[in-house]
């Protein structure tokens, strides 16, 4: 089966990720190249020092879906939800029921379980962004047994791939996806690619993912 990238930065000026067409579309050549069938476009919301053109998405998105097609790419947007002290956790899910959220590196947040059970309340499965980079959130912390006791998928970045940190989750055989959080680099896709030749159960568990995301993205 192709391989999928679950969280990039790809969807051209929108966040502070890829900011022409162009270039978008030289790195959905790439994706190809290396074995590539589909890839979540994933632009910020609501993180405190990275600003998000929201009124650019959808219209962006129509025309790189339409990119991404002619390459014999499928698509699927969503948004990487920032939570931090909204009253309220709105996002755009991927495939209407899938919320990638992140956090502070440094600080835990407040009330964490309950926050990631109201997301869970409006229907949404959780994916949580590299967790290798959260100080907070230990192998064997609370924080971490919480996520695992609401079924969060956890995420790590192949660029931190060979990091103490991540070595140490792949070992304890927690991580589900494994993903380039591609900000704008060519080669990030044949890294990630060649990452997951090495990481069996991670590939294993992502294509069950890739399988589970509904064939005809939504953007109503
Ligand atoms: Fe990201």
């Amino acid at each position: 089966m192709a391989l999928f990238d679950f969280h990039s930065h790809l969807l051209y000026d929108v966040d502070h990720g890829v900011q022409e067409r162009v270039r978008m579309i030289e790195i959905f050549k790439r994706y190809k190249a290396a074995g590539f069938g589909g890839i979540c476009l994933t632009p910020h919301l609501f993180h405190p020092t990275v600003h998000t053109k929201i009124e650019n998405i959808r219209e962006h998105y129509r025309t790189a879906r339409e990119d991404a097609r002619e390459l014999g790419l499928q698509t699927y947007l969503g948004s990487e939800l920032y939570v931090g002290s909204q009253m309220e956790l709105q996002c755009m899910p991927i495939a209407s029921r899938y919320a990638l959220v992140e956090f502070s590196y440094k600080l835990e947040p407040m009330n964490l379980k309950a926050r990631l059970m109201s997301l869970k309340s409006q229907g949404l499965d959780i994916w949580v962004a590299h967790v290798e980079r959260y100080e907070w959130l230990g192998l064997r912390s609370k924080a971490m047994a919480d996520m695992q006791s609401l079924g969060c998928y956890l995420q790590v970045n192949a660029e931190d791939y060979g990091s103490k940190r991540v070595k140490e989750f792949l070992d304890a055989e927690i991580v589900d996806m494994i993903v380039t959080d591609n900000h704008g680099k060519l080669d990030a896709p044949s890294l990630l690619s060649r990452i997951l030749d090495k990481e069996a159960l991670v590939a294993d568990r992502m294509e069950n993912i890739a399988a589970s995301l509904c064939s005809d993205d939504d953007i109503a």
